[in-house]
């Protein structure tokens, strides 16, 4: 059976319920909400039902069902009893008055279904399995509901406030289209679904009076690797960019989700293993160009090619790995945009160091253990000068540090120097949250010896601190679990 999907006016449309229990109190709800005259007729009437009649919602007949009590001037009756007959006479008597019926779980009783529904009022998202299933579709609705913004509603009322504003500025219907476009997924959006309506009207205003510069930049952090891990919000900037410059760490699979019509711009740059000379985890750039600038000229010109897009009317998404304002040159993209007057969307993700500790069970900070976690680049720590290594040996702190193994063995040489334990628990994470993930463990005395035993090859977080030492104490915990299990067992 098809079922035409139709939103139905029922303001001030005369309507009967039967049955008074908490199936007919759902249905209620909405035809309170549509502003229907209702009659509900039932011998018992739930006390809620009997709140919404106190406070002059509907009418109550507190008696059985007769069939008189449909009538053609009815325009819906809904049957929520749990008597067959009572339902099946409903239905019968509707058919000859010519009124609209629903039977509640009598799908062949049934000339209107209701959808499960998804409330962003005024946007409703209903989904129908055609009387199939309603079970599977509330699953769809559940699946639905969790991609879409709570605040969508707000966003309908940012459109609603400008509709007319922006008819009569844009007379083109496909101007007007590429303009509401780019305002449902500019930081407008953003702002008028957080709850700032009238600030985004503004800058809704601001964008149609510069129409040229309809382009904007979104900074995007990808995640750590695994591509499941990107926000529902870095996940729909991607749907909509027109041009996606990507990072060489990106999981080619999130370059799935952007429209056909993107313009792909891969923009990895070199790591600084690559740099010093070693065989690298490998970049698409390098597979790809022998030409490519590297360093800080690489940078200038993906700054260069931001705002060029953006200034072309161009919705720019730049995705990049981890978190775009943790040691990703995030902030150099924010100030070469700003300085064009341009306004960055900037949308987290999860850093890598993160998600390297959560996935080897590490707690990077833990009571009595741990009180701060730093964040440091082993990049070319080498050279660097004044660098604080007596901070950063102190006991009661996770140390996480990003690009450190090229730098490893001075690394650990300062740390110990500066007088942090040889004892002390430290691991080195490579391929965090990607199917290869490996962890070196080994004391920090050690932890270079073990690192080079491994032949570490992809992008790796190193962690040092007491709280290394948690996911080996879990481990062990489960080791002895398992091995009471199967002596249970035999
Ligand atoms: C230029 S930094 C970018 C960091 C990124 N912005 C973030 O927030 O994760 C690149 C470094 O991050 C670390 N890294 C990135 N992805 C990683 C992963 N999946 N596993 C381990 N380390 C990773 C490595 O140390 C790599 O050299």
């Amino acid at each position: 059976m098809f079922y035409l999907p139709l939103f139905h006016r029922l303001q001030g449309a005369q309507c009967l319920v039967v049955g008074a229990g908490q199936t007919a109190l759902r249905k209620l709800r909405w035809l309170v909400r549509a502003g229907a005259q209702i009659t509900v007729i039932a011998p018992q009437i739930d006390p809620e039902i009997q709140r919404m009649r106190d406070s002059g919602n509907l009418i109550i007949e507190r008696r059985e069902f007769y069939p008189e009590a449909v009538h053609a001037g009815l325009r819906l009756v809904i049957s929520a009893t749990n008597a067959p007959q009572v339902s099946e006479s409903v239905f019968a008597r509707a058919l000859d008055e010519r009124v609209l019926v629903n039977c509640v779980d009598r799908t062949e009783l049934c000339t209107i279904i209701f959808p499960a529904i998804i409330d962003r009022l005024p946007i409703l998202v209903a989904v129908s399995s055609m009387g199939q299933s309603p079970t599977l579709s509330r699953s769809v609705r559940g699946w639905i509901e969790t991609r879409l913004p709570q605040g969508l509603g707000r966003l309908a009322e940012l459109a609603g406030r400008l509709r007319l504003e922006v008819k009569q500025s844009l007379p083109d219907v496909d101007a007007r289209k590429g303009y509401w476009d780019a305002v449902f997924s500019s930081p407008a959006a953003t702002k008028a679904m957080r709850g700032s309506v009238d600030e985004a009207v503004s800058d809704a205003q601001r964008m149609l009076s510069q129409q040229r510069a309809g382009g904007e930049i979104v900074l995007v952090g990808a995640g750590p690797g695994d591509p499941d891990l990107i926000t529902l919000r870095g996940l729909r900037a991607i749907q909509s960019a027109d041009v996606l410059m990507y990072d060489k760490l990106i999981d080619p699979g999130l370059l799935e989700y952007a429209r056909r019509d993107v313009e792909l711009v891969d923009v990895g740059k070199q790591g600084p293993r690559e740099e010093a000379g070693a065989k690298g985890w490998g970049s698409a750039v390098q597979q790809t160009s022998g030409e490519r600038p590297s360093g800080t000229h690489m940078q200038a010109a993906i700054n260069e090619r931001l705002i060029e897009e953006a200034l072309r009317g161009k919705k720019v998404v730049r995705l990049k790995g981890g978190d775009p304002f943790i040691f990703g040159r995030g902030g150099e993209e924010l100030l070469a945009a700003a300085q064009q007057g341009f306004a960055v969307e900037i949308i987290p993700g999860i850093t890598a160091g993160m998600a390297a500790a959560s996935y080897a069970g590490i707690p990077l900070t833990h009571r009595h253990v741990s009180q701060s976690v730093r964040f440091l680049t082993g990049h070319r720590v080498a050279d660097a000068q004044n660098l604080e290594w007596s901070d950063w040996a102190r006991d009661d702190q996770t140390l996480v540090i990003y690009m450190a193994l090229v730098s490893l063995e001075t690394i650990q040489e300062r740390l110990l120097a500066a007088g942090r334990s040889a004892a002390t628990p430290a691991v080195l994470i490579e391929n965090a949250t990607l199917p290869p993930q490996r962890e070196v463990f080994a004391p920090l005395a050690g932890l270079n010896q073990a690192v080079m035993k491994a032949n570490i090859t992809g992008p790796s977080i190193i962690i040092v601190g007491q709280a290394v030492d948690i996911a080996q104490q879990a481990q062990q915990l489960l080791m002895q679990h398992d091995a009471e299990d199967s002596t249970r067992a035999s």
